[in-house]
């Protein structure tokens, strides 16, 4: 059986990964159970090339202890908010100061967002992994959840920017949905369903 290492350190992240490929016929280890491997600088732009430059990372540095045929899966998630330009995006999980808590991020989004009334509120969640082995890439995917910033945040469920995450399908954000809801149509769901349909189809 196919042995699959996802290569994150975000406890939530791995979470949501771990129920969307609890089906898929693979044996599935994260870094906590390997010895301790020092976190990669995310330098890319794109969350495509921190996904790639985590995925070879990890995959250089896990090989000595998860075997040489380990598939190593990275990804690299976030939020851009249009009238922000953008942001957060790659910097989500460091927005503002790398440890704001994610009220003080609320507060500057809704700020920033206040000076410009006319702006559309659109929003969405990229969610881009990469699959590799030693040098070579397997595979990759991207999902995306479409939305707007709520007026207010709402909700308890989730982590990170689920409260301030209007999602207009279901008439909430996405932490007032429950985890099955959120997973059924959020990006990481749609990428790592893309993955689990790679891995199945691979014979694992
Ligand atoms: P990464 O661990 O570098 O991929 O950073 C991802 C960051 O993006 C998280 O720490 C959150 O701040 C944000 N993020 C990504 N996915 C979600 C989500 O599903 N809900 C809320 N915030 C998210």
């Amino acid at each position: 059986m196919t042995r699959v290492l996802i290569a994150t350190t975000n406890p939530d992240n791995l979470r949501e990964i771990r129920d969307v490929l609890a089906d898929t016929r693979v044996e599935l280890i994260s870094l906590s159970d390997l010895p301790p491997i020092a976190e990669p600088e995310e330098t890319g732009q794109t969350f495509q090339d921190n996904a790639r430059l985590k995925a070879f990372y990890y995959a250089g540095h896990a090989a000595p202890a998860a075997g040489p045929q380990v598939v190593t899966v990275a990804e690299d998630s976030g939020l851009i908010v249009d009238a922000l330009g953008g942001e957060p995006g790659v910097r989500s999980a460091r927005f503002l100061r790398p440890d704001a808590t994610y009220a003080e991020r609320f507060d500057e989004i809704y700020r920033r967002l206040a000076a410009q009334p006319d702006r559309p509120r659109t929003a969405r969640f990229v969610c881009a992994l990469t699959a590799a082995r030693g040098n070579d890439l397997l595979f990759e995917a991207t999902g995306t959840i479409e939305g707007q910033i709520s007026d207010t945040p709402r909700g308890s469920g989730g982590f990170g920017y689920d409260p301030i995450f209007f999602y207009p399908p279901y008439g909430r954000t996405l932490a007032e949905a429950t985890d099955v809801e959120k997973l059924r149509v959020a990006h990481r769901g749609h990428a790592f369903r893309k993955l689990g349909e790679w891995l199945s189809a691979q014979g694992t």
